[in-house]
């Protein structure tokens, strides 16, 4: 699986259901989920394809054993954290998001590991 082009392929679609939806917001003067419209955007397609990009720049990464669960994690954090900003909006539960909330910090951690030990440190090793 090239996760490069699956976070890209992410990004892109999340991209283009962040910006449906602010224009939704735009013409129905409608702010009160832009939560969810800016967290789509600034998540699902900056964050989103950063890590898609930085795959591509260091391929060693596709190598570590995190890599396949980091991707799976940040994906269906992303989907609890974006659903979850809509559940605290609809009913006021915070559930959903805080568990997409902890899913991606764990996520991200799991990227710094990957990219400390496989570009970081193996650099330092070859110098
Ligand atoms: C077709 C494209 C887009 C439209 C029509 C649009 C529309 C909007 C609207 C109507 C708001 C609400 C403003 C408010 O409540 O103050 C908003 C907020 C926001 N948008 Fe977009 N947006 C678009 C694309 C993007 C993209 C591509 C990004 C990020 C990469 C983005 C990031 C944000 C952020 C961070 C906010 C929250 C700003 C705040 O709360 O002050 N938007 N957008
Ligand atoms: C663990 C994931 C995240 C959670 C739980 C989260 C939660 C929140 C919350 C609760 C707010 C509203 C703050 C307020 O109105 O006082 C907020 C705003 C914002 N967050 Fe996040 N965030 C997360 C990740 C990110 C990331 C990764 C970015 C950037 C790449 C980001 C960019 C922003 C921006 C630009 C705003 C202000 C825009 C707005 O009010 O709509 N967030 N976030």
């Amino acid at each position: 699986m090239r996760l490069d082009i699956w976070y890209i392929a992410l990004a892109l679609l999340m991209l283009l259901v962040g910006e449906a939806f602010g224009e939704w917001m735009a013409r129905a003067h409608d702010h009160s989920l832009a939560l969810v419209h800016s967290h789509l955007n600034v998540v699902g397609w900056a964050s989103f394809a950063l890590f898609g990009l930085i795959h591509r720049s260091f391929p060693v990464l596709a190598s570590s054993r995190l890599a396949l669960p980091q991707f799976l994690l940040a994906a269906a954090s992303t989907v609890f954290l974006i659903g979850g900003l809509w559940v605290i909006w609809a009913v006021g539960d915070p559930f959903g998001a805080i568990v997409g909330a902890y899913g991606l910090l764990a996520a991200t951690a799991m990227f710094v590991v990957m990219f400390f030990q496989r570009v970081v440190f193996a650099e330092e090793r070859r110098v």
